[in-house]
């Protein structure tokens, strides 16, 4: 394993992911961990992550040097630079000659671990206040700028290296370069982590884990959820039972891909719940986004408990014990929730719909080490189809928060035909990747006057929320193309009944959010 030693900033999970790009495993862990349990973890070597603050600013986070003395490999980015360079002996100062953004690095001392074999001046990404002025004793200055003179530095003996710009940034255009020099020539590692590695290491860890016993896993339809699924499958196959709850607000064919993509894919046994009606019944009149979504979240435990049961006294009936839940939890959800050191018990997650507090069943989280995309490409290695891998986010709580206004079977119906007609025409224009998601609500509380053939209509508007967006915290809407816009709306208003109107929504977010409700 590779240790990133996480400073603050929001650029360790990059880093992480960046060396997984190169196909070595790593991890993240807080900078606040002591260097002996670092060490214990046996890394093959650590990378310091930049971080917010300065070297020399009160309570800001330091570093024992005792981990530049343990023959670990290290390579420091950024603050993880600057702390490297006081540890050593070397000599930051707050100059004054802050850098922030694309900036000219000049490579000045030839050989270099790091740089070799790329340009003598290329872009990196800066954003720092304090420079490193002298190098520590026995490091040879590989980098200046024209404002730094000590951007990057190393002692190949001791298998030191620091640079001061980001390498992880795409930004830096020979940044992956600079990382896996480090990783290859640096610290000596070869690239072997790979999707059927992790398969691989995967099997073997839920095999030991659930042992005789079964496992239950809820699928949503979600990507998440159907690898984790999958994975499990492969590994204890009649053993894992997953339950589908079927709550009538799912678009169209997606219930159906569930029950037969999924299953044809990997033969995974699987009790759907259909339980539309009770969750239509209990929806009923409401039209407050977050009355439905309590109403939602309540209806699943119950169902999904109840199928619960169910399984457990049948497997009970032949002396079988049920003891395990899956769950498609992911590598950021880990981190972000302080787990990232390795620590269990985390509180269930929202991505099956809130699941209840006080389950009495063992976790089985085999994406806990995952980033999303690494996620997509165990699905694939599993087989899984592209429609499942590559599927854009899909709310819980599903149509009913993108019906403003009362849940109705009918409003249902005209929502999914509308969403049907909105998903063809942008996987058709090829734009299922560049776009996040696009939402497709109906304003079922507003009508409007049309005119179609010879008669005046009063019907619906539709919305479209076509957005762009790395994380979903954040979101632009998308600019797409006129053409595709008007043959959008010109099918769904001759297509679907009681919508005579489309708009597009040009909100970004902040201050909206992606979905209506
Ligand atoms: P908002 O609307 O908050 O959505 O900008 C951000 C992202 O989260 C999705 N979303 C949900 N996902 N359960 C989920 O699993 C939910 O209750 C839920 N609400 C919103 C939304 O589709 C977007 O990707």
């Amino acid at each position: 394993v590779v240790l990133v030693v996480d400073f603050g900033a929001q650029y360790a999970q990059l880093i992480a992911r960046r060396v997984r790009e190169a196909r070595v495993y790593s991890e993240i862990v807080p900078s606040t961990m002591p260097v002996a349990e670092m060490l214990a973890r046996k890394p093959r070597a650590i990378i310091l992550s930049g971080g917010p603050s300065s070297v020399y600013a009160e309570g800001a986070p330091g570093i024992d040097p005792a981990l530049f003395a343990a023959g670990v490999p290290v390579l420091g980015l950024c603050y993880g630079f600057q702390l490297m360079a006081t540890a050593l002996g070397g000599t930051v100062e707050h100059t004054g000659a802050r850098e922030y953004g694309r900036t000219v690095l000049s490579v000045v001392g030839k050989p270099s671990t790091l740089f070799d074999g790329t340009p003598a001046e290329q872009q990196v990404w800066m954003s720092h206040g304090d420079a490193c002025s002298a190098a520590p004793e026995g490091f040879t200055v590989t980098a200046a700028t024209d404002t730094v003179p000590v951007a990057a530095f190393e002692n190949d003996e001791r298998r030191l290296y620091g640079v001061q710009h980001h390498p992880e940034v795409l930004h830096s255009t020979y940044g992956q370069q600079v990382l896996e020099h480090f990783l290859y020539r640096g610290a000596g590692l070869t690239p072997s982590w790979t999707t059927g590695s992790i398969v691989e290491e995967q099997v073997t860890a839920i095999r030991a884990q659930v042992g005789k016993k079964r496992a239950i896993c809820a699928l949503s339809g979600g990507v998440d959820s159907a690898v984790a699924a999958a994975l499990v499958n492969r590994a204890i196959g009649e053993q894992l039972t997953c339950v589908y709850v079927d709550h009538g607000l799912m678009r169209k064919g997606e219930t159906e891909q569930v029950e037969k993509d999924f299953v044809a894919s990997t033969g995974v046994k699987l009790v759907v719940v259909d339980a539309a009606e009770r969750f239509l019944a209990a929806l009923a009149g409401v039209s407050d986004p977050e009355q439905k979504r309590k109403i939602i979240g309540r209806e699943f435990i119950r169902v999904f408990e109840q199928a619960q049961a169910e399984l457990v006294a049948e497997a009970g009936a032949v002396g079988e014990d049920v003891a395990f839940l899956v769950q498609g939890t992911l590598y950021p959800d880990v981190v972000e929730s302080g787990g990232g050191t390795g620590t269990a018990n985390i509180k269930s997650h929202h991505n099956v719909g809130g699941l209840p507090e006080d389950l009495e069943f063992e976790l089985v989280e085999p994406l806990r080490k995952l980033f999303k995309d690494e996620v997509r490409m165990v699905g694939r290695e599993l087989g899984l189809p592209e429609e499942i891998v590559h599927r854009q986010p899909f709310p819980g709580p599903g149509l009913a928060i993108r019906i403003v206004g009362e849940i109705t079977r009918d409003r249902l119906e005209i929502l999914r035909d509308a969403d049907a007609i909105v998903r063809e025409e942008l996987t058709a224009a090829g734009l299922d990747r560049d776009i996040w998601q696009c939402p497709v609500v109906l304003l079922a509380d507003v009508r409007s006057v049309g005119v179609q053939g010879d008669g005046r209509t009063y019907g619906h508007p539709i919305v479209l929320r076509p957005v762009s967006s790395e994380d979903a915290m954040t979101a632009d809407w998308s600019r797409l193309p006129y053409d595709l816009l008007a043959r959008i709306s010109n099918r769904i208003t001759n297509e679907v009944r009681d919508v005579n109107r489309v708009t597009l929504d040009i909100t970004s977010k902040p201050p909206g959010t992606i979905e209506w409700e």
